[in-house]
């Protein structure tokens, strides 16, 4: 059920699995609604917790503001990553979950790599789905094991995978367990995607104090 407390519109979805809760964002246009299926499928014990993009660019929803495709408003971005990190602890709180594995897709998975970069004790890990860099100059954050995966897609024709392979490259020298795939695939999501991220959160082994 969709709730519209905690300063995010938002869906909880309470799963055996508390301490491994799925933080899911989606894409441009999505909602709280999109990842949740996706979610269930990929970590069927999980507690899924599911915010809604505050921003609306031209009446869809999104995590931060853009000037153009692929050009950040990096002074929104580091606010709007801000009010997520406050979003996640109050949720954290009130459902009683661990620290949460971000999923994240297309603008979803950039404000998930801003977290990692600007509050990295917000998140236990990462599953980044078509990402791009999303700071010109990466804060410099202390990502010592957290693991995180990169799906790219060979054809994107947003996000070029040289941009997703700088990520990578910034995650991983700031400690992070980076693998990155990329994929025979666009910007939409894959079968490929879906099977190498079941994998991965299935071979997750993330602490239960995290
Ligand atoms: C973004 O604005 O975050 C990226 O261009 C991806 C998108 O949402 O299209």
């Amino acid at each position: 059920m969709t709730d519209g407390s905690l300063g995010f519109i938002h869906r909880f979805e309470p799963g055996p699995d508390a301490a491994h809760p799925l933080l899911l964002l989606h894409g441009t246009g999505g909602n709280e609604a999109d990842l949740v299926p996706l979610g269930r499928m990929l970590a069927p014990d999980a507690a899924l917790l599911s915010p809604r993009g505050a921003v609306s660019e031209n009446g869809m929803p999104r995590f931060f503001r853009r000037l153009a495709e692929g050009v950040f408003d990096e002074a929104d971005l580091r606010r709007r990553t801000g009010d997520l990190a406050g979003f996640v602890a109050a949720a954290r709180d009130r459902y009683g979950l661990g620290a949460p594995v971000a999923l994240g897709f297309s603008n979803g998975a950039n404000i998930a790599a801003a977290l990692l970069m600007l509050q990295p004790e917000t998140l236990a890990g990462a599953v980044l789905i078509r990402p791009m860099v999303p700071f010109a100059e990466p804060p410099a954050a202390d990502l010592a094991g957290r693991p995180v995966l990169i799906l790219s897609g060979a054809m994107d024709p947003i996000v070029p995978v040289e941009n997703a392979r700088r990520l990578a490259a910034q995650l991983s020298a700031a400690g992070a367990q980076v693998e990155h795939r990329i994929l025979p695939a666009g910007h939409g999501l894959s079968q490929a995607d879906l099977d190498r991220a079941a994998d991965w959160l299935r071979d997750l082994e993330i602490p239960h104090a995290a």
